[in-house]
């Protein structure tokens, strides 16, 4: 039996995909950059190769015995990286993956995509084929790195793309952001609250990721995995109140003023090389649109999301709670 690479392993997606392969008895590596995020991994019993997916002598170099791919590593949290970076991890380095892949003629590549690389959608929910447009450098990098995965897939490489829509859980704290205001009750709106947006429970995910690496109807294919329902924003808000037993907010700010500042903010902290604490990607959350159909991943794969939004919110409330990220 041959192993399974896992990049991204010290992530949030990657570390619970290793949890489970792990779990299920298969042998995974993980290719890692030198962390204390390293030490979890290999406590788990992931087999971990310190290699710079930048360089492709490196990547070929630890190839032996994999017989399968999930790519997730991904330039992505960090919003003050250069724009090269995002090019250079994103596409760049799915290339040196790709065509290691290919040489040791793997069984299934999946590479992680993202929704981001249709943008906005004004028509939800969007399916896969909806148009690409994505809207910053990050959601480009990702479209190039998706464009190119298709193209060795066209080749003959069997790989599988998947779209993650709004990760969360558990172990995560993007949605602090949102949890901690409003656990404090100084969450303010941005806008109408009536845009859409769609999550994705974390153990759902790595159900996709694992039904794209082991379907053989995934291959070739691009597959949303998203939760089973989105709402509006306002209704998300309320659900993460009811969930941590706080009011539910009511403060509203109109958009427009707030993006100006966040546009200001932007262009005034880059050149200092500062992180800017508002910039257009994190305002624009309150705007755009983000639905999306996971019929195609029902149909083929047999996706079926078990966590239902309410439960993940609840599950990721008590788990910030636990760690001390918001008050009890
Ligand atoms: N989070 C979301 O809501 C979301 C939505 C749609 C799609 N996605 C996609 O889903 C995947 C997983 O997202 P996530 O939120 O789980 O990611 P994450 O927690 O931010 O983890 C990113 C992983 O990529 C690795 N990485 C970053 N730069 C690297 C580099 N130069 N060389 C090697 N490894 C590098 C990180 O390693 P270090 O620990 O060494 O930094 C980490 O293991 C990504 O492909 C992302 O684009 C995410």
């Amino acid at each position: 039996m041959g192993k399974i690479l896992v990049t991204g392993a010290t992530g949030f997606t990657g570390s619970n995909l290793c949890r489970r392969l792990v779990e299920s008895g298969e042998q995974v590596v993980a290719f890692v950059r030198p962390s204390p995020r390293v030490d979890p991994l290999r406590a788990m019993g992931v087999e971990c190769r310190i290699v710079d997916i930048k360089d492709a002598a490196s990547v070929n170099q630890h190839f032996d015995e994999i017989d399968r791919v999930y790519h997730i590593a991904a330039a992505y949290r960090t919003e003050h990286v250069d724009t090269q970076e995002f090019f250079l991890v994103n596409v760049e380095a799915t290339r040196n993956l790709l065509e290691a892949a290919k040489a040791a003629r793997v069984q299934r590549f999946v590479h992680s995509s993202t929704v981001g690389v249709q943008g906005e959608i004004n028509d939800p929910p969007a399916d896969e084929n909806y148009r690409f447009e994505p809207g910053d450098h990050y959601q480009e990098s990702k479209k190039e790195g998706e464009l190119l995965a298709l193209r060795y897939a066209a080749e003959g490489l069997p790989v599988s793309v998947v779209r993650p829509v709004g990760i969360y859980g558990p172990g995560d704290t993007r949605f602090l952001k949102l949890f901690r205001p409003i656990s404090k009750k100084m969450f303010v709106m941005i806008g109408s609250g009536e845009s859409l947006y769609h999550m994705t429970y974390i153990d759902d995910l790595v159900d996709g990721f694992i039904l794209a690496g082991t379907r053989p109807e995934a291959v070739g294919e691009v597959f949303t995995i998203g939760g089973r329902r989105y709402t509006t924003l306002r209704e998300l808000v309320d659900t993460i109140a009811d969930v941590l037993g706080k009011p539910r907010p009511f403060l509203r700010i109109p958009y427009q003023p707030v993006y100006m500042a966040s546009v200001l903010c932007d262009k005034l902290c880059r050149p200092l090389g500062i992180a800017p604490p508002l910039y257009p990607r994190r305002v624009e959350f309150f705007s755009k649109s983000r639905a999306f159909s996971i019929e195609k991943a029902g149909r083929l794969l047999g996706y079926a999301p078990k966590v239902d939004l309410h439960e993940g919110l609840k599950r990721t409330g008590d788990w910030y709670r636990q760690e001390g990220l918001i008050a009890p």
